[in-house]
């Protein structure tokens, strides 16, 4: 009996249980009442009186070896499974796709003007949506009865004093003439509001860039080759301008710039309606008037100033052909434009 004990001592020492069925048949084998040790058990009655304790004490021990070894696989083999639950790592799968956004269009276009006009030294700078009449009419020359101010243009929010969603962000440059010195070389770009009705080609919510540069002596010459420069880093090297004459009540003399068609090189498209041309904003001398209303002095100083609309120079840049797709979130129309980030 004893030589039995030490093999089944040896037995369950060298046991490895690698999965649950292995585990069961060592509880069956050593642990269950039916067990090999069981037995043994039952055959103490056979053993001889004397020796019969010890034997008795012997096979408790080989018992409490077989439960102790019981627990540690159990335990060991709970870990390993944990381990292998976690999916090893396959080197060879495919990656997981990259799910990058990508910028609007309308912010691709604002940061390449805000790039080109820093190159030339303008600084960005930005004001409120909602504006008071003076900063969005009055101290830019508006007269009084202008038709710009009625109702069906702007959105007021108040009247007496008026207060309304700007128009225009030539607003951000009262504001900046007001707080700062000449020479002043400042592009505002932001969100303005118009009541229009909503179509192809209008919006009653647009995005604008308004430049502005006051300095002694700054002349139309200097505007105009601002804007050609501008021109030939946007749209490319070759492209021409044209300055027609215009009206702005903050501006004097006033004009539209046009820019020669990319598109067609001028031979005629749809797109220039067969001019070769195509207009992309507003541009002017700073009226005296609007210097005078923001304290510089207009005997000393002078500046040009320019604007443009974000959706319009988008959409010709890359032939979107409805302006209404800048806001529908659709992500086919967006996803388009994760290249030019
Ligand atoms: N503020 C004008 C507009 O909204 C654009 C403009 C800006 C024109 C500066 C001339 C000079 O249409």
């Amino acid at each position: 009996m004893k030589e039995k004990v030490e093999a089944l001592k040896e037995e369950i020492s060298n046991y490895v249980a690698t999965n649950k069925d292995q585990l069961e048949a060592f509880r069956l084998k050593f642990i269950s009442r039916k067990s090999v040790i069981g037995d043994l058990f039952s055959n103490l009655k056979d053993v001889a009186q004397e020796d019969r304790k010890a034997m008795g004490s012997i096979l408790n021990e080989l018992k409490n070896h077989a439960q102790g070894m019981f627990k540690d696989l159990a335990t060991s083999l709970e870990n390993n499974q944990e381990e292998a639950s976690e999916a090893p790592i396959d080197l060879t799968l495919p990656p997981v796709p990259d799910t990058l956004g990508s910028l609007h269009p309308l912010s691709i276009t604002k940061k390449r003007i805000q790039e080109i006009f820093e190159r030339i030294g303008f600084n960005i700078s930005y004001g409120p949506e909602i504006e008071d009449d003076w900063h969005n009419f009055t101290a830019l020359n508006f007269p009084e009865n202008h038709p710009a101010r009625e109702m069906q243009d702007t959105f007021f929010i108040e009247k007496d004093p008026d207060i309304a969603l700007r128009t225009h962000t030539s607003s951000v440059q009262v504001r900046v003439m007001e707080n700062d010195k000449p020479p002043i070389r400042t592009l505002s770009p932001g969100r303005v509001f118009r009541n229009e009705a909503i179509s192809v080609r209008a919006h009653c919510i647009f995005h604008q860039v308004e430049g502005l540069y006051v300095d002694r002596n700054v002349s139309f010459a200097d505007l105009k080759q601002t804007m050609l420069y501008f021109a030939k880093e946007f749209f490319g090297k070759d492209t021409k301008i044209r300055l027609r004459p215009s009206f702005f009540p903050f501006t004097e003399p006033s004009a539209e710039l046009d820019i020669s068609c990319f598109i067609c090189n001028q031979k005629g498209c749809k797109i220039c309606k067969h001019t070769g041309w195509v207009e992309i904003g507003g541009c002017g001398m700073v009226d005296p008037n609007v210097l005078q209303n923001c304290k510089i002095d207009p005997e000393a100083y002078t500046g040009f100033a320019f604007g443009m609309g974000i959706e319009r120079i988008t959409m010709l840049k890359y032939q979107v052909n409805d302006i209404r797709l800048f806001t529908e979130n659709d992500i086919r129309f967006l996803r388009q434009f994760r290249s030019f980030n």
